[in-house]
């Protein structure tokens, strides 16, 4: 009992000392355009791949009808070059009235028919990353016309604003979007701009005004995109895992599943990890040309729950060699009366030209319930069995692949 509460009570104070919006206890989930589609304005060249709100009432069509939404996903985020290149006369931003002819009110309404969200992007600086105007001087003006849109999320950048400047007008955003009396979800991309200066990235005072924030490097369409990511995750968990959980995540950036630039084995070691790190699942992909097996992964409920697991705690990696990274996670059911947990653990195979496989001891990774755990292939969807503290994991793992499984505390 003793032990129960004392875990109870490092839970809680986690939870009290981020953010107290209510907002996304569990990671969020969704689709962005960016990494698929960049600033692409030109719509005559690409009619159907531009920054218009075709493009978003088209995703939001795909998410609701072919499963995505049943899953989890929910939001629909527009990313950078929606707006005009100037302000309005009287100051207020304006959607690009060529390509969004409705607004961004009607755009949020068309979400929220379909049970989605809508996200917007914008810039803490004086102009966004692909040049339009920033909010810098006009935090309150933006951040009314956000909410006045019916807007359900804010990515807001830090391209053009001193770094110095950053914690101060986070801060202010995250009050001034408070007093608009409207829940927005606030993503904060202040730590990416400090991976150089990582005593700067101040993750506890981060968390104190911010959902969630981006951490690194964008993502680009690519398998070596994926585990530089993964590499500076690696290397900086014991900073980052006491800072991660509900209402409060590091967002290490979209999901590319779904792209024809990654093998299928690449997108699930992609929605492993994350699901490890309890990261928002945020898609950058075009859901109209998805195949059917890019969809089955990105849409496994098992790994999903993995990822929005209500305990939100960041996995760990336990093991490392040239070619292998061993991760630990403690997912629910619990059983608080004894301070066990269950577990998912994830093998990743970064590949090499070695020839061999992999013996885990489950007691090396820290599991030790005496009656041992009902271990599930979470790829495969395939019962593996029990296995008791002494037992160990075998597996070959393809190259650039990953073996996902979750271990549950038996009779729970
Ligand atoms: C509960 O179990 C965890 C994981 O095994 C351990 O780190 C922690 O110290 C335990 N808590 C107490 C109070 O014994
Ligand atoms: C709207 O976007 C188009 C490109 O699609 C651009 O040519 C035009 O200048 C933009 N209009 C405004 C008012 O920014
Ligand atoms: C504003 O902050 C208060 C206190 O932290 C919180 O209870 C409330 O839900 C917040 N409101 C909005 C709209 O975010
Ligand atoms: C894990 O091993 C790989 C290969 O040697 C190395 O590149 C990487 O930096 C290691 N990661 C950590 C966290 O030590
Ligand atoms: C990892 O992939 C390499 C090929 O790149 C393979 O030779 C090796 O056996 C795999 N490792 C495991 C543990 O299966």
């Amino acid at each position: 009992m003793h032990s129960a509460a004392v875990l109870g009570l490092v839970l809680l104070a986690l939870g009290a000392s981020g953010l107290d919006n209510g907002l996304v206890r569990k990671p969020p989930m969704g689709w962005m355009s960016w990494t698929k589609y960049y600033c692409e304005i030109d719509c005559v060249k690409h009619p159907f791949g531009c920054i218009n709100e075709d493009l978003y009432m088209a995703q939001a069509d795909r998410m609701s009808k072919d499963g995505y939404r049943d899953v989890g996903y929910e939001y629909i985020h527009i990313d950078d070059c929606w707006m005009a290149n100037q302000r309005a006369p009287d100051g207020q931003l304006v959607a690009n009235a060529t390509r969004f002819p409705s607004g961004i009110k009607a755009l949020s309404k068309y979400m929220h028919d379909r049970g989605l969200k809508l996200g917007i992007y914008e810039d803490i600086g004086t102009k966004t990353c692909g040049g339009y105007p920033g909010s810098a001087t006009h935090l309150k003006t933006d951040a009314d016309t956000f909410a006045s849109w019916d807007v359900d999320y804010l990515k807001l950048d830090g391209c053009w604003i001193e770094e110095d400047e950053m914690p101060e007008q986070y801060e202010n955003m995250e009050g001034i979007l408070n007093g608009t009396g409207r829940q927005i979800v606030y993503s904060c991309s202040w730590p990416a701009y400090l991976i150089d200066q990582p005593q700067k990235q101040d993750y506890k005072l981060i968390a104190q005004y911010c959902n969630l924030w981006r951490n690194f490097d964008d993502i680009s369409m690519s398998w070596s995109s994926i585990l530089s990511i993964i590499n500076y995750y690696d290397h900086n968990q014991d900073r980052q895992i006491p800072y991660n959980g509900p209402g409060q995540w590091f967002d290490p950036d979209m999901i590319i599943g779904g792209n024809t630039e990654i093998t299928y084995d690449q997108a699930r070691v992609q929605m492993t990890i994350w699901s490890m790190w309890s990261a928002p699942l945020i898609m950058s992909n075009d859901l109209r040309t998805v195949d059917e097996e890019s969809k089955k992964i990105l849409q496994n409920r098992e790994v999903i729950a993995i990822d929005q697991d209500p305990m939100g705690i960041m996995g760990r990696l336990v093991a490392n060699t040239t070619d292998l990274g061993v991760y630990v996670k403690p997912v629910v059911p619990r059983d608080t009366a004894k301070n066990t947990t269950s577990y998912a653990v994830a093998i990743l195979n970064r590949s090499s030209s070695k020839k061999h496989s992999v013996t885990l001891q489950l007691s090396h990774l820290g599991m030790s319930n005496a009656e041992g755990y009902a271990c599930r292939d979470l790829w495969e969807l395939s019962d593996l069995g029990t296995f008791r503290p002494r037992d160990s994991f075998n597996f070959d793992i393809k190259p650039t692949a990953v073996q996902f499984i979750k271990c549950s505390l038996p009779n729970l």
